[in-house]
């Protein structure tokens, strides 16, 4: 059989509301024409993000009634601690509420003034994080991840020439870690390769640097190099996410993607004195150390989703089903990130609306395209995101699955809705800022139409 199904039916459904155009038009406009300030109840596909938007199974809602919510030494911890360190292999492993807090404790550890942070590329919680502290972030994405046309199977790959070269250029002693985002999110869910990890392992050791993952979605990186790396076919989800974990000193997760629950987060590390002080921030801001943040109610479906992710008919499912929506588009002539990444396609906006400069947000044009042609919504990861100072390279918009939530139907809903759009593109409108925030302005900026 070659028809890739969804491997799970359908216990509990929660309905999804059409609303009419002429409706959406009036909510657009109340919005600012910025969709993240338009109510979700007004959204029939909601594309804005995986994180936090997945359905639990019915293993971990039965996990969020066994939840222990003792304040210290829950049940619900252990087991979760239990689950994380057979997957990962970390023995030391600090709870969050989600990603941006495991990161905000480790820079404000291994940052400050003077301080650089290479990653492939940080995605804007990372970055912010590092520069709250002074420190600078780097991205050194190989050059083919730049480029939305370039077909390469590991586009998330660290450039491990341009890291020699900036470890010669500035020194080992300004670089407090090297990061590697797997999948990497913002270069368009792409990932990397075991032997990428090597490589950059290797220069790790020979400097005497840390080197730590962001490994909100592991398992979707496993798959891929299951799928495409050579040598691989033939090894497990579980055997290949464990050598990834293996090579890195450290990680950030948010458990709002790939441990398949609305929230939660983790911070794995290897160093004794590093957990130390990492304890004692995440008790005066998230947490005793076997709850940080969560209930245990939390603790107890994290653990169940993160068992449960490395399921290769489930990898298989998401990341075929990921890769369908991005066919179908590009065989309606819409330019997306080649190839499709694992949690989404993104959409190259500058080929959709070629009549609109960046200085317009081609992306936003076609965020607000989108919504208003068919309820779809979408976030903009361009000029608006990026482009405070100068355009960015790319003006994309980032149609995001959440996991385990739409059907093939909903999808070619999304396909149909999309491929209309584009023979009527000329008539997208480019938009200027009329309000905006000093940071993050892509939250909160409201616009007006040209
Ligand atoms: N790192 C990566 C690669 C991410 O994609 C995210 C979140 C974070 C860290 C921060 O995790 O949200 O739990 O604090 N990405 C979401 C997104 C928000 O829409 O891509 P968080």
């Amino acid at each position: 059989m070659n028809t890739i199904i969804e491997p799970f039916r359908i216990k509990v459904v929660e309905p999804i509301r059409m609303t009419t155009p002429e409706q959406r038009e009036s909510i657009l406009a109340a919005a600012g024409y910025n969709v993240f300030l338009v109510r979700a109840e007004d959204v029939l596909i909601d594309l804005l993000t995986d994180s936090g938007t997945g359905a639990m199974s019915s293993l971990q809602w039965a996990g969020v009634m066994r939840g222990d919510e003792s304040y210290a030494g829950a049940k619900s911890w252990y087991e979760l601690q239990d689950r994380v360190q057979e997957i990962t292999g970390f023995a030391h492993i600090l709870p969050t509420h989600q990603g941006r807090a495991s990161e905000r404790i480790l820079f404000e550890l291994l940052g400050g003034e003077g301080k650089v942070v290479p990653n492939n590329n940080h995605f804007d919680t990372t970055r912010a994080n590092i520069e709250h502290t002074g420190a600078k972030a780097v991205d050194l994405v190989i050059d083919e991840g730049k480029d939305p046309k370039t077909r390469h199977p590991f586009k998330g790959n660290l450039d491990p020439a341009k890291l020699e070269a900036l470890i010669s250029e500035i020194g080992a002693d300004k670089i407090p870690v090297v990061m590697v985002t797997v999948t990497n999110n913002s270069g368009g869910g792409q990932p990397v390769s075991l032997e990428n990890l090597h490589a950059i392992r290797d220069i790790c050791n020979k400097h005497e640097l840390p080197l730590f993952l962001d490994a909100c979605r592991f398992a979707e990186n496993a798959w891929f190099i299951k799928q495409r790396e050579p040598g691989q076919q033939d090894r497990s989800v579980r055997e290949i996410v464990r050598q990834m974990f293996d090579l890195a000193d450290g990680a950030t997760i948010s458990a709002k993607k790939d441990g398949l629950v609305n929230i939660g987060g983790l911070l794995l590390l290897r160093s004794p004195e590093l957990v130390r002080q990492a304890d004692e921030l995440l008790i005066l801001t998230e947490g005793f150390v076997t709850y940080g943040g969560l209930a245990g109610r939390d603790l107890e479906a994290m653990a169940q989703g993160f068992d449960e992710i490395t399921d290769a008919d489930y990898l298989q499912y998401r990341v075929r089903s990921t890769e369908y929506l991005g066919e179908k588009l590009l065989t309606a002539g819409v330019q997306i990130v080649e190839p499709p990444g694992g949690h989404a396609i993104y959409i190259d906006a500058k080929h959709f609306c070629p009549h609109i400069p960046p200085r317009h947000f081609p992306g936003q044009a076609l965020v607000c395209g989108m919504y208003r042609h068919a309820g779809i919504r979408a976030v903009e990861i361009g000029s608006v995101m990026f482009g405070k100072e100068k355009a960015p390279p790319m003006e994309l918009v980032r149609l995001a699955i959440p996991r385990r939530v739409y059907t093939q139907s909903h999808i070619d809903y999304v396909i149909e809705a999309i491929s209309e759009l584009f023979e009527q593109r000329d008539q997208l409108r480019g938009l200027e800022i009329v309000s905006e925030p000093p940071s993050l302005r892509h939250f909160t900026a409201r616009f007006r139409e040209l």
